[in-house]
């Protein structure tokens, strides 16, 4: 299969951990006979330094063009500036609107080797399988937003076809696995929650008789992802909500540097990318870990490209690594470290052994 790649390597450990994505798609399509076009282009605060722009034209069409989109990181502390008149993460929001990509898929597992690494006591972790279906394209990150005198406002609104089509997606992904299903609002004290609720409510009794549907309050959502992570299988939220849910539940696998994504439409390319940000500190140090980008490239294979054995052939290289014990310093307790590039050389050693074996 011949396919087109859209790099966006953004800022801060951006360009180093899609440096890592890309030799990992590069050693799975000379092993399973694949070849790939890569095309490279500007977002975030590195497309506003070259054109002014944290979204240039160029760029979008790039994407459209593509068959799928690997995203780094956008954002740092050079472009932070309250009275900026651009901030790169502009440039994220407006590509997942552009290109309609209303759901984001984010799977929360944990290594067994990594399991003292969470703040979250071990025996807590045992059996963590979840998938947080945050919609990305609506409620309060696309609301107006405006200042009045010394008054700020960020409006937040969902209609009926915004929460359809995500609690669909969640419900059908729901009915592949344990087909439960968790849907977090604030319905105590919000409108456009009750909404959610009655929708979802609806949605699953009319389609999917057969998902066990469960409502929870944000608040105490975020105690019970802590408390009793093992007991959630599929979570559908807003687009604030799963924001700050899955950083926290990042936590439960050891680091935010370990969690992939991918955000999805109906039709068009998707794009994936670590959740974990620009990173700056650590920027251009050799010091990130690859393996949210790198599991992102194995989402990219299954769910843009249905190469699902490509797919599992990386998470295979990433599980036979961690467990060969392999730590960057995110997951080193204190241990030994590998720096970004050898950690991603040991993962496409592996994938070149698991292909011999
Ligand atoms: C994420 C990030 C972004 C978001 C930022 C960079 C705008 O935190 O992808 O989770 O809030 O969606
Ligand atoms: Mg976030």
């Amino acid at each position: 299969m011949h396919f087109t790649i859209t790099l966006l390597p953004g800022d801060g450990i951006g360009p180093e951990v899609v440096a890592s994505g890309m030799a990992v798609l590069g050693k799975i399509t000379e092993r399973f006979g694949h070849s790939v076009d890569f095309h490279e282009a500007l977002i975030g605060g590195a497309a506003i330094d070259a054109t002014g722009n944290p979204l240039p034209d160029e760029t979008l069409v790039a994407c459209k063009q593509a068959d799928a989109i690997l995203l780094g990181a956008v954002g740092g502390p050079k472009w932070s500036d309250p009275n900026a008149p651009v901030r790169p993460e502009q440039g994220l929001l407006r590509l997942r609107k552009e290109l309609g990509l209303y759901a984001n898929l984010r799977p929360v597992t944990v290594h067994p080797d990594l399991a003292d690494l969470s703040p979250v006591k071990s025996d807590r972790l045992k059996g963590v399988d979840m998938l947080v279906v945050r919609e990305l394209t609506g409620g309060i990150y696309f609301g107006e937003k405006r200042r009045d005198g010394d008054t700020a406002f960020d409006g937040c609104s969902y209609n009926v076809a915004e929460v359809e089509r995500v609690v669909r997606l969640a419900a059908r992904l729901a009915g592949k696995r344990k087909r439960r299903l968790t849907q977090v609002d604030k319905a105590n004290v919000l409108e456009t929650s009750r909404l959610w609720r009655q929708v979802t409510t609806r949605v699953i009794a009319e389609e999917f008789p057969d998902i066990d549907l469960e409502h929870q309050l944000v608040d105490s959502m975020a105690m019970h992802l802590i408390a009793k992570p093992s007991a959630y299988d599929v979570i559908v939220t807003e687009n604030l909500f799963g924001d700050i849910l899955t950083d926290e539940a990042a936590l439960l696998a050891g680091s935010l540097g370990l969690l992939p994504s991918a955000s999805l439409g109906d039709s068009g390319p998707g794009v994936y990318e670590p959740i974990h940000g620009s990173a700056p500190d650590i920027a251009g140090k050799d010091k990130a870990n690859p393996i949210g980008t790198i599991l992102s490239v194995a989402m990219l294979l299954r769910w843009s490209l249905k190469l699902e054995a490509e797919a599992a052939a990386i998470e295979a290289a990433v599980g036979k690594v961690l467990s060969a014990g392999l730590r960057t310093a995110d997951i080193a307790a204190g241990g030994p470290t590998l720096g970004t590039r050898a950690m991603t050389e040991a993962i496409v050693a592996a994938l070149d052994e698991g292909m011999r074996a």
